[in-house]
C-alpha cells in the first residue's frame, strides 16, 4: 500500500521541476517547533484552554476510532469555544514560488492539510497564512480515481468528480479538495523539498491558534512519513510556557546517540493496529506511582485483537488519558501520596485537583514520579511537571483524564513527553526515548 503512494510521489517529482528528485531519498532536516503555550494567555489560562482542547480532541478521536472499529457509541462531546491550543507547529513553504504555512505537528492525524483560498471563504474563519494555489505553478488538484485519493480511505471521497477530504483536529473540521504541491521544510541552508499530497481547504470551528494546518506524521497512507517513505523522525518538547526551543528532526538527523541525554536510551516496539492504521501503539503493561505498582489488569492496557484498547503515543494532546480501571487506581495512589487537601473548587476540565498551600508554587511540592512499564522491561519515568498542571491560582491538577470510551486506547500526551527525546524508528517499528534537556539539544 505504501509503495503505491510512494511510486505516485516519484511521478510527481519528475513533473515538479522545482523539487530535486534526490530530496525524497534523503529527507534529513532539523527545525525548531513553536509551542502554542508560549503565546497570548496567562499560565493558568493556557493550561485551562489546553485541557479543554485536549478533551475535545480525544472525544473526536474516540468517535472516529469507534467508526474504524465498526462499533457503536461514537458521541462527540461539545467542548465549547476554544482556540486550538494544541500541538506544536513548524513553518513550511508550500508551492512555487514558496508560500509560508504554519503546520501543527501531529502523529495521530490521517493527512496533511492547510488552509487554502480555493473556496468561498464566507462560512469559515480563515486565519493567516492562507495558501493561494493560483499563485503556485506546481499546484495540482488530485483527480478522482487517483491512487492518492484511494489512499485516503474513509477520509477522502469523490464528489462531483473531485477528490474531497475531511479531517478533524481538536474541535475543528477541515475540508476541501485533495491536491499536491511542493513542500519545502527546514531552514534555508538546510532545507529539503518534496512533493506531497495534502488537503487544501477551509476550517469549520475554532481557529488553530495562529497555525494554518496540520502536518501528519502518523502511520496512515497520506502522512508525510508514508508519502515520502521517511525512515525515522524524532522530537523533543521543552517544558511548555517557558519559551524554550523544541527540536524536530528527520531522517539521518534523527539519532538519539548523537545528542546528550540526561538518562539511558530505552526502546519499545511500535505496534500498528490493523483496525486503525493512524496511531502509533506502544506495549504498556503496567503503571507505578512512585514505588507502588498500581493494581491495573494488564488486559486493560494492551491492544486487543478486535482493535480496541492499547496505548498510543501522541504528539498532539496535552492531557494524557488512561482507561477507567487505570485512572481510578492512579487517582487512589495520588490521593494517598500527595499530602495536600483535595480542592473543593476544581477546574472542570480536570478530574483531580489539590489546593496548594498559600503562596506556594506547584514546583515546590514534592511528589513521586509516575512510571510507565513496557513489555521487554523499558520504563518511562514521568516527573511531576509532566503529569501535574496549575490551571488556576493555588490549584495543582492531575494532567491525566479518563478515556472517553472503553474501546479507546490509553494516550501518552505531549506534556508527558516533555524533556524527553523521542524517536520514531518507523522503518524498524521501534520507539526510542531518553530523558534530554530539549533546549540544549
Ligand atoms: C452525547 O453526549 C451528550 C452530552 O454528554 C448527551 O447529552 C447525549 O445524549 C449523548 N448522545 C448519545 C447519542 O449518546
Ligand atoms: C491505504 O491505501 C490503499 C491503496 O491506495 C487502500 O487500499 C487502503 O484502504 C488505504 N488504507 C486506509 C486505512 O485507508
Ligand atoms: C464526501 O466528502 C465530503 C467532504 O469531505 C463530505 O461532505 C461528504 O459527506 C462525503 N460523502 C460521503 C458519502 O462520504
Amino acid at each position: 500500500m505504501a509503495r503505491h503512494v510512494h511510486l505516485l510521489c516519484l511521478t510527481v517529482v519528475l513533473a515538479a521541476a522545482a523539487a530535486p528528485a534526490h530530496a525524497i531519498f534523503h529527507f534529513d532536516f532539523r527545525t525548531d517547533m513553536v509551542s502554542p503555550f508560549d503565546g497570548a494567555y496567562s499560565r493558568h489560562d493556557t493550561w485551562r484552554r489546553a485541557a479543554l482542547a485536549s478533551n475535545a480532541r480525544v472525544a473526536r478521536h474516540a468517535a472516529s476510532h469507534v467508526k474504524a472499529l465498526g462499533k457503536k457509541g461514537g458521541n462527540i462531546s461539545e467542548a465549547g469555544a476554544v482556540g486550538g491550543t494544541e500541538g506544536h507547529w513548524i513553518t513550511v513553504a508550500v508551492g512555487t514560488p514558496p508560500q509560508p504555512s504554519k503546520l501543527v505537528l501531529d502523529t495521530s492525524s490521517p493527512l496533511i492539510w492547510a488552509q487554502c483560498k480555493l473556496f468561498d471563504a464566507a462560512k469559515t474563519k480563515q486565519v493567516e497564512p492562507v495558501l493561494d494555489p493560483s499563485k503556485s505553478s506546481t499546484f495540482q488538484v488530485v483527480p478522482c480515481g487517483d491512487e492518492l485519493c484511494r489512499a485516503g480511505g474513509q477520509h477522502t471521497n469523490c464528489t462531483n468528480n473531485k477528490c474531497m477530504y475531511s479531517s478533524m483536529y481538536a474541535n475543528l473540521i477541515s475540508d476541501g479538495v485533495l491536491a499536491s504541491d511542493t513542500f519545502t521544510f527546514g531552514m534555508e541552508h538546510d532545507s529539503v523539498a518534496a512533493p506531497l499530497g495534502f488537503g487544501c481547504g477551509t476550517l469549520a470551528g475554532d481557529g488553530l491558534a495562529g497555525a494554518s494546518g496540520v502536518m501528519s506524521l502518523s502511520w496512515s497512507n497520506l502522512s508525510v512519513i508514508t508519502q515520502l517513505n521517511v525512515p525515522r523522525f524524532s522530537y523533543c518538547f521543552s517544558r511548555f510556557g517557558e519559551g524554550k526551543k523544541s527540536p524536530l528532526l528527520f531522517g539521518r538527523k534523527a539519532n538519539l546517540q548523537k545528542y546528550k541525554t540526561t538518562g539511558p536510551i530505552q526502546s519499545v516496539p511500535l505496534i500498528k493496529n490493523p483496525w486503525n492504521e493512524i496511531y502509533y501503539y506502544v506495549p504498556m503493561v503496567g503503571i507505578s506511582y512512585g514505588t507502588k505498582k498500581l493494581d491495573v489488569p494488564v488486559e486493560s492496557l494492551v491492544l486487543n485483537k478486535d482493535g480496541s484498547g492499547g496505548t498510543v503515543i501522541d504528539s498532539g494532546s496535552t492531557l494524557s488519558y488512561f482507561v477507567k480501571p487505570a485512572f481510578e487506581e492512579l487517582k487512589k495512589a495520588v490521593m494517598e501520596t500527595v499530602k495536600l487537601p483535595v480542592a473543593k473548587y476544581t477546574v472542570k476540565e480536570y478530574q483531580l485537583c489539590f489546593e496548594l498551600p498559600h503562596g506556594t508554587a506547584m514546583e515546590k511540592v514534592e511528589v513521586p514520579p509516575l512510571r510507565l512499564h513496557f513489555e521487554g522491561g523499558a520504563e518511562m519515568v514521568v516527573p511531576r511537571e509532566n503529569y501535574f498542571m496549575e490551571p488556576g491560582p493555588g490549584l495543582m491538577c492531575l494532567a491525566v483524564g479518563v478515556t472517553p470510551m472503553m474501546f479507546f486506547p490509553n494516550m501518552i500526551s505531549n506534556v508527558m513527553q516533555q524533556n524527553m527525546h523521542v524517536l520514531f524508528d518507523v522503518r524498524n517499528t521501534k520507539l526510542f526515548f531518553a530523558p534530554t534537556q530539549c533546549d540544549k539539544l
